[in-house]
């Protein structure tokens, strides 16, 4: 069963077969969600299997890995109350292997709608209720209710080689990269005293003075930090 599963192209289950296909899908999230349960190693790609080719292809690039995700979550030590805000999420895999490993909830903005609504469709098939996903720019919206920032390098888009990039559905330039950094740091400064923020491969800039480093761990080729707002 599984090696028909990892063989089939499981996102394309509507398009090609229906419902028949979506059946098998439904199995395939809840061997996920199973196997998180009982501690088994999901592999990217096991775990990517629920993207479509186009957001698989790349993954590696733009997407945190599961055992990132996995040890965020460790240094985090999350409760049913606690709000993490993913700054920019993409296919929405930070926020999905949060939430199928935490209590807290997990929130999701995104400046690609399309990412928007297959994240919140596939939160809707893991049947999460601590996971959604909105449309905007991020640093138009308001940071302070959260306890939780994640930063995994998002603007970076913006200063990479076209042939890396997610798609081309959306302008990038050095000036947007400079000034989303730029707001950026305001968020950062406008936070609550306590609230962490955790960067993995940074986020283009340090943290303000008034953040503290908690902890760096050593994750490919760069490290996930915990950072605290004093
Ligand atoms: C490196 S990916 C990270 C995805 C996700 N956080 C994860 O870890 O799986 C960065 C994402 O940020 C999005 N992004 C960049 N600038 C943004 C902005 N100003 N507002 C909202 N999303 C943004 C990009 O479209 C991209 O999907």
């Amino acid at each position: 069963m599984m090696l028909i599963l990892e063989l089939y192209p499981i996102s394309k289950r509507y398009v090609a077969f229906g419902k028949g296909v979506t059946y098998l899908f439904d199995m395939y999230l809840n061997l996920i969600k199973e196997g998180f349960k009982n501690k088994e190693t999901i592999s990217d790609a096991r775990f990517d299997q629920i993207f479509d080719q186009r957001l698989r292809r790349v993954s590696s690039v733009h997407w945190t890995p599961v055992e990132v995700v996995l040890s965020i979550l460790e240094l985090l030590n999350l409760d049913e109350d606690s709000k993490v805000l993913d700054v920019g999420s993409g296919a929405g895999k930070f926020c999905l292997v949060g939430a199928l490993n935490s209590p807290a909830s997990f929130f999701g903005v995104e400046q690609r709608q399309s990412l928007v609504k297959m994240a919140n469709q596939l939160a809707a098939d893991f049947c999460l209720k601590n996971a959604s996903f909105i449309y905007g720019n991020a640093v138009q919206m308001d940071w302070s209710d959260f306890d939780v920032i994640y930063l995994f390098n998002p603007f970076y888009e913006n200063i990479m080689d076209e042939g890396l990039r997610i798609d081309l559905d959306v302008k990038v330039s050095q000036d947007k990269y400079k000034k989303y950094i730029k707001e950026t740091i305001n968020k950062l400064s406008e936070l609550r005293v306590g609230t962490r923020v955790v960067t993995y491969y940074g986020f283009g800039q340090g943290l303000p003075d008034h953040f503290k480093l908690v902890t760096s761990i050593p994750s490919g080729a760069s490290q996930i930090e915990l950072w605290i707002k004093n």
